[in-house]
């Protein structure tokens, strides 16, 4: 059983819960690969989506996630909400909360909101990525997929290389894995670098070769496109070249790494489709894992 009402990151989960929701993310994939979508846990529930930010794989593997548990699924449509009249989100959420929803699944572009979510309101809330904060959803599934192949994350080293400097995704991944006895290794331009990364357990790595050299997996992360414009790094091209991973790279890492990424891909830039669509790739797992661990998160939770 989870501690908490909430899911807000992987800073605030125990190892043990992680362990707990990865254990039930596996069962979950069985089922979901045994073609079983109707699960009923979650009979008589109602789980509301809040997406503040754009998204495919998060809310469509939410919403598949909670229906396969039988569960009524809402989603706000921020775009064509009061929120347009200017609603806040507490509002929103006490709105909702006298709706009767048991959960409400959040992504925003504020770091936080879904703490203020969660303060606000008696239903469970499930943070879906905010802003440069965390999201952990993500790097469960990212932990799911490394589970099933290697079993054990004691001594597994994983290389994230890209914008790791505004990726929620890379914290949450930090988070996890550490917890769960892997070293994790960093590689990005210094302009897509944080500070304090080696305090949060990562080791940061002068070049790419030195981060994926005996890698089990390898993660590349998304560039975001706006970071061109802000003059972050030169052009798509020159980070491909300098920065990204290609096969030549791959060959310091573990033979037969695995390939992740958590989508969306700029093919070509941070991967090569060579390793995108290669035989190590576990991009498109990744997405199976993402419904299986949701379920996953909302069973513990209910
Ligand atoms: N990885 C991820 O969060 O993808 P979406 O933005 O499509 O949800």
């Amino acid at each position: 059983m989870l501690k908490e009402k909430d899911i807000l990151g992987l800073y605030p989960l125990s190892k043990e819960e992680i362990e707990e929701i990865l254990e039930t993310g596996l069962e979950m994939k069985r089922a979901l690969r045994a073609g079983e979508k109707s699960l009923g846990t979650l009979k008589n529930k109602t789980v509301v989506t809040l997406f503040y930010e754009n998204s495919t794989r998060t809310r469509c593997s939410f919403e598949l996630a909670a229906k396969y548990l039988g569960a009524h699924v809402v989603d706000l449509g921020v775009a064509t909400s009061s929120v347009q009249k200017g609603e806040t989100l507490v509002d929103t959420g006490k709105t909702l909360d006298a709706m009767r929803a048991d959960y409400m699944v959040i992504r925003h572009s504020a770091g936080g909101a879904p703490r203020l979510l969660a303060k606000t309101v008696q239903a469970h809330v499930i943070n879906a990525g905010d802003g440069m904060n965390e999201h952990p959803s993500q790097a469960l599934l990212d932990m799911l997929t490394m589970k099933e192949k290697f079993r054990s994350f004691r001594g597994l080293k994983v290389a994230i290389l890209g914008d790791i400097r505004h990726s929620r995704v890379a914290k949450s991944n930090l988070y996890g894995l550490k917890k769960l006895g892997a070293e994790v290794t960093m590689f990005a331009p210094a302009t897509l670098l944080p500070t304090g990364l080696a305090d949060m357990g990562a080791t940061v790595c002068a070049s790419r070769e030195e981060a994926v050299k005996d890698a089990d997996v390898v993660m590349g992360l998304r560039i975001q496109l706006e970071r061109q414009k802000a003059g972050n790094f030169p052009s798509l091209g020159e980070y491909a070249k300098y920065y990204g991973a290609n096969e030549e790279l791959l060959r310091h890492a573990k033979p037969g790494a695995l390939i992740m990424h958590p989508g969306p891909v700029n093919r070509g830039v941070e991967l090569t489709s060579a390793l995108i669509d290669g035989e190590s790739s576990r991009i498109e797992d990744q997405v199976l894992s993402g419904v299986a661990v949701r379920m996953a998160m909302l069973s513990l939770l209910a």
